[in-house]
């Protein structure tokens, strides 16, 4: 499938996991992407690898919490290609923590990378987005729909981003512009190293989300962010996509 030929499109957090695999997704289908992420060698390594694949791609570095970072990826990506078609924003962090040992410095992070962020860079992208027919694509969490222990700060956090979602498909529902989120459920990617569990933990508490076969994989995810970016997704706004094997179900 061709479904992004000559579209652009920006993916945040594109140097691992599942930004990686659904810059590499986009890339494949044509389209022509922005890697957007914190570290720059895992940035250069996903645009390197679309390119050698007979893609187009470039790398850009930064803090999707900094307020400048948007707004520099999007006239970037107008600069180059003269067009914005897509936002996947993927980036984002995530620990096990309880509540007693979060710090205001440690819930502020989490909030402004995974909430904020997301806010700041859909601001700046809507305006692109509304002369293209455009989609955003979010990347919340089945946390954002069902309480996970000893995650305060990510539950917040993505319930946030899945209500964000719905609330900009709603003020932009008469526009050429859809918003929609995907809430994956445990998916084999680096940051479930950061997900270690406290000592003493609840097990009962954590069998809730437990995943009843397998865990996911990151192109998994990916192909149902290019699905709800395409055409195919037309008549989808405003929804929360569960990619959780019945996770949440
Ligand atoms: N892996 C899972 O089980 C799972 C489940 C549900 C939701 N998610 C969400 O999927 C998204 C991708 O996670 P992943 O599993 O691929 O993790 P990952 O750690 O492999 O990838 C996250 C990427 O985001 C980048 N990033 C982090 N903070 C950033 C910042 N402030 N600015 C720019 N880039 C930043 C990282 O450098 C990394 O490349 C996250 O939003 C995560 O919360 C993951």
């Amino acid at each position: 499938m061709r479904r992004f030929e000559n579209r652009v499109v920006v993916v945040t957090g594109a140097g691992s996991g599942i930004g990686r695999a659904t810059a590499l997704r986009f890339g494949a289908e044509g389209g022509r992407v922005v890697c957007f992420d914190l570290h720059e060698a895992n940035a250069e390594s996903s645009a390197t690898e679309i390119r050698a694949a007979g893609g187009e791609a470039f790398a850009m570095v930064g803090d999707v919490a900094d307020p400048g970072a948007s707004a520099s990826v999007m006239a970037a990506a107008v600069a180059r290609w003269d067009r914005l078609d897509v936002l996947a924003n993927v980036a984002g962090i995530g620990r096990f923590e309880r509540t007693s040992e979060v710090t205001l410095d440690g819930w502020n992070r989490v909030l402004a990378v995974n909430l904020t962020g997301t806010f700041l860079f859909c601001q700046q992208a809507i305006p692109h987005l509304l002369k293209t027919n455009g989609a955003i694509i979010n990347v919340a969490s089945v946390a954002g729909v069902k309480s996970h222990p000893y995650s305060a700060a990510y539950c917040a956090s993505k319930g946030g981003v899945v209500l964000l979602t719905k609330a900009l498909a709603v003020e932009y529902a008469r526009k050429s512009l859809r918003i929609n989120c995907v809430c994956p459920g445990g998916i084999q990617t680096p940051i479930l190293e950061n997900f270690r569990l406290p000592e003493g933990v609840n097990q009962a508490a954590l069998q809730r989300i437990a995943p009843y076969s397998r865990m996911g994989t990151p192109a998994e995810v990916a192909g149902t962010i290019a699905f709800l970016a395409s055409d195919d997704a037309g008549y989808i706004n405003g929804a929360s996509i569960v990619v959780d094997d019945a996770l949440s179900a």
